[in-house]
């Protein structure tokens, strides 16, 4: 690269020479690349608590919090901070050659200080999809230590996300992340899932979560438990539609784990550090897996970093296997993104996030949100729990009629949100939001006032206002 390009870097662009510069370089994650370039890349220039700011100078409220990760909102000049500070002490070393540092240490520890009982011992890696990688292969690793060859399945949900590396899209039970790259990889197989709106039937969600957390008992047998390692799943399921699990749901598949010795993996990258008013999704569905993975969120999305807390089992096992773990990546516990995670670990305690989530601004919101759309003439459900809101578009509210998929209902409203200045997920035809946690009660009106005006819009647009 030249010194003159180097220096374009912080030059100001034109929306325009944006465009066409990553137009012509850069290939998105999850996009049509043809067609985003006839369209032309937004670009995002700059943000503040929860609002996005474009290169046209247009303002968006970001009701996703980035990728549901940035817990803090935008701009916290502590994580800045705390960030640079770190720059400046250690820029980088690792924790291979029998080293560690200050942040390193400090995160596990107050990691092991939120997480559910039992939960002490932590390994770091970067991303969510490397997080749930090095969990299935802890999982693999600890029947091999037990003697247990055999137990090599991974069984996971349909509509389940649990990343892109070859494992965890192996592990993914939406489909079309499998078609392009002849997955899944043997040794995965997946259940029904709790999708009770679209697929409960006439049973009450009380009788449709024992149905469903049986489907698992019934793969178990028909493969033999001696042959499962794991079960994986999301508390509740974030990018397939967020879709949470009715109270019996949850009981049953622990019972059922631990009836045929299955370990329970929980991805806990979305529900993880206050998302659902508790610090883990575990603790709000009273679940005690035997390893779980974290990222997004705990580190307010600042930086990459994710972890894997190890249950006492699995725990104790590895930690006194004698012998040399051999895994982890150069940026296992990089000590700057460490300090960020830590800061903003801090900040949740010290500001009473998830507290104000769990007694305020989360209850607030889901009363809102059902008051405002659980009567609307294109809604057929509302859920949520926490900061977590999904609205879904339907085409007939009395018999459950979903519009036909190449309708595209749910992509018309994300185009009027952006238009009117907010950003709400279409996963299919449910409309979802996540808002960072520090949202206010007047953000949250605001919030759902747009939403509100994008579903009229869209409602109107199909003739339905
Ligand atoms: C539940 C869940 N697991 C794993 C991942 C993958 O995380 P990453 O994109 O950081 O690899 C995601 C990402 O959205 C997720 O929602």
């Amino acid at each position: 690269m030249s010194a003159s390009s180097t220096h374009n870097q912080t030059k100001p662009k034109t929306t325009e020479q944006w465009q066409a510069l990553d137009a012509a370089h850069h290939i998105h994650p999850f996009t049509d690349t043809a067609a985003l370039n006839k369209e032309g890349v937004r670009v995002i220039t700059n943000a503040k608590g929860i609002y996005l700011y474009d290169s046209e100078g247009k303002r968006l409220l970001d009701g996703m919090a980035g990728l549901w990760c940035v817990q803090l909102g935008y701009g916290h000049e502590e994580l800045a901070e705390a960030g640079c500070k770190a720059l400046r002490e250690l820029s980088f070393y690792n924790n291979f050659f029998k080293t560690s540092n200050p942040w390193t240490i400090e995160l596990a520890a107050k990691l092991a200080q939120v997480l559910p009982a039992g939960m002490t011992r932590i390994l770091f890696a970067n991303s969510g999809s490397e997080a749930n990688d090095t969990a299935l292969k802890l999982i693999r690793y600890y029947w091999n230590l037990k003697g247990k060859h055999e137990k090599k399945i991974h069984l996971s949900r349909a509509y389940s996300y649990h990343g892109v590396t070859m494992a965890a899209a192996s592990l993914s039970g939406l489909t079309p992340m499998h078609t392009q790259f002849d997955l899944p990889l043997p040794g995965f197989e997946k259940v029904p899932t709790v999708y009770w709106y679209g697929e409960g039937g006439s049973l009450t969600p009380g009788e449709y979560g024992i149905a469903v957390a049986k489907k698992l008992e019934e793969k178990i047998l028909e493969l033999g438990a001696e042959r499962v390692a794991s079960f994986s799943a999301e508390p509740i399921h974030g990018a397939g539609g967020l879709m949470l699990p009715p109270d019996s749901y949850w009981p049953e598949i622990q019972r059922i784990c631990k009836k045929y010795d299955v370990l329970l993996h929980l991805d806990e990258v979305i529900t993880g550090f206050g998302r659902t008013g508790q610090w883990f999704g575990a603790q709000t569905y009273h679940v005690e897996p035997d390893i779980m993975a974290m990222a997004k969120g705990m580190s307010s999305g600042y930086q990459p970093i994710s972890a894997i807390a190890l249950g006492s089992r699995m725990g104790e096992a590895i930690a006194s296997a004698n012998e040399e773990l051999v895994h982890g990546y150069t940026y296992s516990g990089h000590p700057v993104t460490c300090a960020v995670a830590l800061k903003n670990l801090e900040i949740l305690e010290r500001d009473r996030i998830v507290e104000r989530v769990r007694d305020d601004t989360g209850p607030y919101f889901q009363k809102s949100l059902r008051e405002i759309f659980e009567n609307h003439p294109l809604v057929g459900e509302v859920r949520g729990i926490g900061l977590l809101g999904a609205i879904e578009l339907v085409d007939d509210k009395k018999t459950r009629k979903f519009f036909p998929r190449e309708r595209d209902v749910g992509t018309l409203c994300r185009n009027f949100c952006f238009a009117s200045g907010l950003v709400m997920r279409a996963i299919r035809d449910t409309m979802v939001l996540s808002p960072p946690l520090v949202i206010t009660r007047p953000e949250i009106d605001e919030l759902l006032s747009l939403a509100k005006t994008c579903i009229d819009r869209t409602a109107k647009e199909l003739g339905r206002l």
